[in-house]
């Protein structure tokens, strides 16, 4: 298939619901075979059958160490590499701290977190290896947030664990920029997703005005651009608002 990606292999992490499954759409629309990773299976085969690259279907929780690696390593059997890593899935609860469960704390931790790191972890080996092929480069993109710059509402637990994926990113930027690996950061405003969607109950002043939420392509379009620019360029860090998002 002819597309600026073709050729590649992507990794997309939440890929069943929300940023990560339009993200695996629109690098397969460029040419990418895409591997799709999530827990909920039945959605990551219903994106696959819709999809015109080859693409294969993984069930994974980013929380389970041994699996994040049994899977990469098998993505790389399938497809021989790993070009793009959208290190994507993610968990947020946004309750005040009084009223908030620990299990969920531990969880956006883990998910958000250790989840992201395991999933590097295991990635940079082969993203180290394909780096040395045709296309020079290879890229992760990890999805924090606006969460990761500031702290606004109820979200104290979220934007800590957001705040750690910005300070990991530009970590493995600094380092692996010798490998000509590009790290680099996605950080979106409010998206409608099933995670603002479940939030909604905890934060009634999630507003429905068109222009003060974004949609799952406006962050996918950030992420292929990101992507495709010549192996010279890194793009490092992409904030992106909804047009009357204030904070
Ligand atoms: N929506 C927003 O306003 C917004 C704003 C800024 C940043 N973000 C970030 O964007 C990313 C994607 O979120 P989204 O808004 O697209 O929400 P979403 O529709 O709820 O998608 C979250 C994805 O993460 C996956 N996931 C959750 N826990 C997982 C686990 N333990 N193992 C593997 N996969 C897991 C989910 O798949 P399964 O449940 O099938 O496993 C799902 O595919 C997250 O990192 C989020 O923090 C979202």
């Amino acid at each position: 298939m002819a597309g600026r990606l073709a050729g590649t292999t992507a990794v997309v992490t939440g890929a069943s619901s929300g940023i990560g499954a339009v993200t695996a759409e629109a690098l397969a629309a460029e040419g990418a075979a895409v591997a799709l990773l999530a827990r909920r299976i039945d959605r990551l085969e219903e994106l696959a059958a819709r999809l015109d690259t080859p693409t294969s279907v993984h069930q994974l929780d980013v929380t389970d160490e041994r699996a994040v690696r049994d899977v990469l390593d098998a993505v790389v059997d399938e497809r021989g590499g790993i070009d793009v890593l959208v290190n994507n899935a993610g968990v947020g609860s946004m309750v005040p701290v009084t009223e908030a469960d620990f299990a969920d704390w531990r969880a956006m931790v883990e998910v958000n977190v250790l989840g992201v790191m395991a999933v590097a972890h295991a990635a940079v080996p082969h993203l180290i290896a394909a780096a040395k092929g045709p296309r020079g480069v290879s890229d992760m993109i990890i999805v924090s947030s606006v969460a990761g710059r500031k702290v606004v509402g109820p979200n104290a637990v979220y934007a800590a664990t957001k705040h750690a994926v910005g300070a990991f990113t530009e970590g493995l930027r600094q380092q692996l920029v010798g490998q000509h690996v590009r790290a680099g950061l996605v950080e979106p405003g409010l998206v409608h997703t099933e995670l603002t969607e479940a939030s909604d109950r905890s934060t009634p002043d999630v507003p429905d005005n068109e222009l003060r939420v974004l949609l799952p392509e406006d962050i996918a379009d950030a992420i292929v651009y990101a992507v495709t620019r010549p192996a010279r360029v890194a793009v490092n860090e992409i904030l992106i608002r909804p047009l009357e998002q204030e904070r």
